[in-house]
């Protein structure tokens, strides 16, 4: 099998530099899984600690499934993003419900808070699946190496990245090449002042010899902070609610939301309608969403709601990804409910 010369040295370096990480070697899906949903924030060295109070305290998924959302959370005090330690908890009993750990990028990704690069990251490495897994570290190795200044956090330059990095993977090892990039941005092309002198890859890198690697990756920064308003009515009808998944092409692609509005007007649909809570501010990286949120309580559904949406049971909201907007509506929500 001919590897590009690129992947060769950086699998090269990695098995001399590469890190010893507690999850690494053990094949461990959830483990890996762990590791990886914790570090997507955070530090190497404190998302260790954690992992290992998690391993510890949860030493299987069943485990984790088990607990509850209480004991998750506060195991997970103190790293921040909350979203992610609800995710991990609703897909530990996902996978519980499923009766196996799902072990292809496909099914990987339908687990919540599992997006693109952590369904990779899990399949490469704990099912050696060819899938690259493409995150921070890589889009800089690859901006740098092969001189590509297709700015990284553009849908355009996410594809540009993601199939690059494809067609690099080694198909007979591609945990370790997915792993062994992680590792060579985090050590060696560092995002400041990386040690190109000591760099394995210097002679064929084009950023190093255009001068251009404190240039590289490029980042827009021309996308400005745009308000928007999104208007939900949580549909109460028996208790069953519909929701739908959200499409791709926008924020939140493939959560699971209630009917939103964005032009201010609500459709004339029978019931009895409560305004649970008005200008709730919600901040995204690029979006600021200014919400309101209704209540519809209704003994018929609405003739006039789209296709794409589901009838549920209430009680089985947790099932389903939403976005971290949606989980403020359903707390209001169990709120309003007990009063
Ligand atoms: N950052 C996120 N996941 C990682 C991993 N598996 N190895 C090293 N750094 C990482």
């Amino acid at each position: 099998m001919s590897r590009h010369p690129f992947t060769d040295t950086v699998v090269r370096w990695f098995a001399t530099h590469g890190r010893e990480l507690p999850w690494r070697g053990i094949g461990d899906p959830y483990a890996i899984w762990l590791s990886e949903v914790i570090l997507q924030q955070t530090r190497i060295a404190q998302g260790t600690d954690y992992w290992i109070r998690f391993i510890q305290t949860f030493p299987t998924i069943g485990d984790l499934a088990r607990a509850s959302q209480d004991q998750v959370m506060r195991l997970w005090q103190g790293l921040g993003y909350y979203s992610r330690a609800r995710h991990l908890h609703q897909a530990a009993r996902q996978v519980v419900e499923l009766g196996y750990f799902p072990d292809n990028y496909k099914q990987l990704r339908q687990l919540s808070g599992v997006g693109d690069y952590t369904a990779a990251a899990i399949a490469s490495m704990a099912f050696g699946e060819p899938v690259a897994a493409v995150d921070g570290n890589v889009f800089r190795v690859l901006a740098r190496h092969f001189g590509i200044d297709t700015p990284i956090n553009t849908t355009r330059g996410k594809r540009q990245f993601t199939e690059l990095a494809q067609s690099l993977l080694p198909v007979d090892e591609p945990g370790t090449f997915n792993q062994a990039m992680m590792d060579f941005g985090a050590l060696q092309c560092t995002p400041s002042a990386p040690a190109c002198r000591q760099c394995p890859l210097e002679a064929s890198c084009a950023a190093c010899a255009q001068g251009l690697v404190g240039k590289l990756p490029v980042k827009n920064k021309t996308l400005q902070i745009k308000r928007r308003d999104i208007t939900y009515v949580y549909l109460r009808c028996h208790g069953k609610t519909a929701i739908r998944q959200r499409p791709a092409g926008d924020i939140w692609q493939g959560l699971w939301e209630p009917p939103a509005f964005e032009d201010g007007h609500l459709p004339p649909w029978q019931g009895r309608l409560t305004l649970l809570k008005q200008n709730v501010l919600h901040v995204l990286t690029h979006r600021r969403i200014v919400a309101t949120f209704y209540l519809l309580d209704s003994d018929t559904p609405p003739t006039t709601l789209p296709p794409d949406y589901i009838w549920i049971d209430e009680s089985e909201i947790d099932h389903y990804a939403l976005p971290r907007l949606v989980e403020k509506l359903i707390e209001l929500l169990t709120k309003h409910t007990k009063h």
